[in-house]
């Protein structure tokens, strides 16, 4: 593995970052005259540019030392800092398991990043003499592995994943957003052990927080380093941070509405692979199914008529549905929708 510096990219390397004036005085405090904020109201004040009431929790939480943890605005910003932090427009590459989740690809365009794509095999996993043979020739800075993947809703196999961190020059990010409703572990253990290893996970799915905006990195302080040297200083707003902090002390209310999508998930599959129009039901560690059909488009437009909006991924996996798990009302408004399909 190489030295993490000779990875970055040099002008971040030796950027100077922006200091805000709550860089210098954490404490909340103290008659606040550094930030040209209007003294008077509640939601006045900028933000904790580090969020570290946030982490603390999170730390508690996750068994992960608060100096391993950085929080972006969703999981996505966490990915186009990674690109920026590694990757040279124009010159640099990243590797990427496809079909995967689609804002590696928009994140590398935008960056202007070549994307190497490797098919994954008929199950889904990763074909490991394929990487190896293209690792020989080509040299991308970034692997981005999704697991459990999406759109496909399996974990990857993780002796492989883990082969790949160790024999890899460059840094492996694993995006780990729906672990919460799988039986496998989490790689955010193996952050100690391994350099290049980058974790993320998300308050946006099992924690019921997508509109809160916060994704979360765990990694090694020189990577972290790197993410709030370059981070917009206010990258997480009070509301949500408050917001986050709140949920974290539901924990009990939250295992129980995992168990129940679980639950639910594991009702639909049954109901649906009994359904004519299904030709197969992809093994799945996420809070979604992934479906073929007999016809994906002329279900899909059959479903919006009613209302029932499910992920068309035709053009991604023939003829599939990615359908999430709603509440049991939602998810037998599915099903009888998708009984009478057809008559
Ligand atoms: C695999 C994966 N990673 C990340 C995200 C985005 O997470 P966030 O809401 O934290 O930006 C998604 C959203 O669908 C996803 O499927």
């Amino acid at each position: 593995m190489a030295d993490i510096e000779s990875l970055v990219r040099k002008n971040i390397v030796s950027l100077a970052p922006y200091s805000s004036a709550r860089d210098e005085f954490s404490s909340r405090e103290g008659v606040f005259m550094d930030a040209n904020e209007n003294p008077y109201g509640s939601l006045n004040r900028y933000p904790d540019p580090y969020q570290r009431e946030l982490k603390a929790a999170i730390s508690k939480i996750k068994g992960i030392d608060e100096s391993n943890i950085f929080l972006g605005n969703g999981s996505d910003e966490i990915i186009d800092l990674c690109f920026r932090i590694f990757c040279s427009p124009g010159v640099d590459s990243i590797l990427t398991f496809t079909p995967t989740y689609g804002m590696y690809e928009v994140s590398a365009s935008v960056n202007d990043v070549e994307v190497i794509r490797l098919p994954l095999n008929e199950n889904f996993q990763i074909n490991m003499s394929s990487v190896s043979k293209l690792l020989a020739v080509k040299k991308p800075k970034l692997i981005f592995i999704c697991s459990p993947n999406n759109p496909t809703g399996n974990c990857i196999n993780n002796d492989d994943i883990e082969i790949l961190i160790k024999s890899f020059s460059g840094i492996v990010l694993i995006d780990e957003a729906y672990i919460d409703f799988s039986q496998k572990p989490s790689f955010r253990n193996l952050i100690g052990k391994y350099q290049n290893l980058i974790v993320m996970q998300t308050f946006s799915k099992a924690i019921g927080l997508a509109a809160v905006r916060i994704g979360m990195a765990f990694t090694n302080e020189r990577i972290i380093k790197y993410f709030n040297k370059i981070k917009p200083p206010y990258n997480i707003s009070d509301v949500n941070q408050k917001a986050a902090l709140k949920i974290l002390l539901k924990r009990g209310e939250n295992r129980r509405q995992i168990d129940t999508i679980i639950h639910e998930r594991d009702r639909m599959i049954a109901r649906i692979s009994r359904m004519k129009i299904t030709e197969k039901i992809f093994p799945t560690d996420a809070n979604f199914i992934l479906v073929r059909v007999s016809d994906a488009n002329s279900i899909y437009k059959f479903l919006i008529n009613k209302n029932i909006i499910v992920r068309n991924r035709n053009s991604v996996v023939e003829n599939c549905l990615r359908i999430t798990v709603g509440t049991r009302a939602e998810n037998d408004k599915l099903i009888m929708a998708l009984n009478s399909f057809g008559r």
